[in-house]
């Protein structure tokens, strides 16, 4: 069966390049989360990621993928157990902090606990503990599954990710 001429003219170019890597998956759009952890015996860490997803009903797991030269993989990859908080619309600022190395801290006053131990940032739209499962190559990323343990999750409306901006949905 031959191919419609539409298939031929959206098709890229091979090799496909990092630019056009980027921009044709910037068309997905997603929520936005942060990632949280604590170091052993030490601070709580975050990191905005927007590559979470629902992985298995059940057991119910998620999985989400860490860049490897992140300042914070290796506390991820390691740590027992993490949060997933779910952004709410107006919590862009969070998004940008937790997206910039020098910034990826969080103080004791600016957390809740979870019941498991792990470090929650309040006010997010949804907010989920985690049991590490697994780590696997993802490329340059290492993808981590949890198992989920605990969540909650508050009215209201979410932090969107689309095109290398921040987004809101309308109606
Ligand atoms: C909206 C958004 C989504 C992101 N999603 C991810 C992600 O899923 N995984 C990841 O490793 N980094 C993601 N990043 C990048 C990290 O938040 C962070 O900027 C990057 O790892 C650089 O931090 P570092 O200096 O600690 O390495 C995302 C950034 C933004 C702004």
């Amino acid at each position: 069966m031959s191919q419609s001429p539409s298939f031929h003219t959206r098709t890229t170019p091979m090799p496909l390049d990092e630019a056009r890597f980027r921009h044709t998956m910037s068309q997905l759009v997603t929520g936005v989360t942060v990632v949280t952890a604590r170091v052993p015996r030490g601070r709580a860490v975050g990191i905005t990621a927007s590559s979470v997803t629902s992985l298995s009903l059940d057991p119910p797991m998620l999985l989400v993928c860490v860049g490897r030269d992140a300042e914070i993989h290796d506390v991820l990859r390691e740590a027992e157990r993490f949060g997933v908080n779910v952004l709410a619309a107006g919590q862009v600022e969070l998004a940008r902090r937790f997206a910039e190395r020098e910034r990826q801290h969080l103080e004791e006053g600016e957390l809740v606990v979870s019941p498991g131990g792990a470090p929650m940032i309040p006010g997010s739209l949804a907010r989920i503990e985690c049991r590490r499962r697994a780590h696997l190559d993802g490329g340059d990323h290492t993808i981590i599954t949890g198992t989920l343990e605990w969540s909650e999750v508050d009215e209201g409306r979410p932090l969107c990710y689309f095109a290398g901006r921040f987004a809101e949905l309308n109606g």
